[in-house]
């Protein structure tokens, strides 16, 4: 019979950390987007005047909405994941999630001329996952893969998904220029980007949400030729969290 218990001291001290941060990232959300307004206002004020000063006025106020920008951009990322929440899983159709999340992303793989398929496996059961947190990780590797293809004439993204065992695969593949081998490990690391605006949350939030579900994130890939990510779920959902379980041994 188990036996409840109250959340082990590192769960609870992460819950913990992730609500303080949650808090700070409030804290600052919020001059922020006064700081937005107040620039938004002051750029109408300089609009339609064609002096050289109001002209320098109004580019200094466009880089000053860029960082602005920048920085909601980091505290979202950061957000996601540093907001430790326990995985809320009920049973979907997979391909019904992804095809929701492909269908939100299609405006954008449209502006960056990038051509978006998806070709669901139709014997995938149901799955049981957070769908929340699993449209997130999925937008994170879209959107990888569209900034990596960079607006190249015939880029591709292909989407699909296909039952293997108790197990299902996502693949979202791209033809961009692949992942040189000395980043290959690096692209994991909390903060490591090689985009110039990059926040290098994407990867590691996609992976502890696969990990959350004892599943798997990973890649192929070739210089020249482009990327496959691959997810990997376990059709029957994550495992109860240690704290819940039975003391081991006990
Ligand atoms: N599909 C891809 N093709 C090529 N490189 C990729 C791809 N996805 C991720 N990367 C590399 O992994 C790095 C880390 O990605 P991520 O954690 O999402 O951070 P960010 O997107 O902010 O740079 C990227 O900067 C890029 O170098
Ligand atoms: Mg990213």
């Amino acid at each position: 019979m188990a036996s409840l218990r109250p959340p082990s001291p590192s769960a609870r001290g992460l819950e913990f950390l992730g609500a303080v941060a949650g808090g700070l990232v409030h804290e600052i959300r919020n001059p922020l987007s006064t700081l937005r307004l107040n620039l938004q206002l002051m750029e109408e004020d300089f609009e339609g005047d064609d002096g050289a000063r109001a002209r320098r006025a109004l580019e200094r106020i466009h880089t000053l909405e860029r960082e602005v920008s920048r920085l909601e951009d980091i505290l979202d990322d950061f957000l996601r994941y540093a907001g430790f929440r326990r995985l809320d899983a009920a049973e979907v159709d997979l391909n019904r999630v992804i095809e929701e999340t492909t269908t939100f992303f299609a405006p954008e793989c449209a502006r960056a001329g990038v051509d978006l398929a998806f070709y669901p496996d139709l014997r995938l059961p149901l799955v049981r996952l957070d769908e929340r947190l699993v449209k997130q990780a999925l937008m994170n590797l879209l959107l990888n893969a569209v900034q990596a293809m960079d607006g190249r004439a015939g880029s591709q993204l292909f989407v699909r998904t296909r039952l293997e065992g108790d197990r299902a695969r996502v693949d979202v593949i791209d033809n961009g220029p692949g992942i040189p081998a000395e980043l290959r490990e690096r692209v994991w690391d909390v903060y490591f980007s090689s985009k110039k605006a990059g926040t290098g949350l994407g990867l590691p939030t996609a992976r502890r949400i696969a990990e959350e579900h004892g599943g798997t994130l990973g890649f192929e890939t070739e210089v020249g030729k482009g990327t496959d990510f691959f997810l990997v779920l376990p059709l029957r959902g994550p495992a109860v969290a240690p704290a819940d379980a039975a003391p081991a041994g006990a």
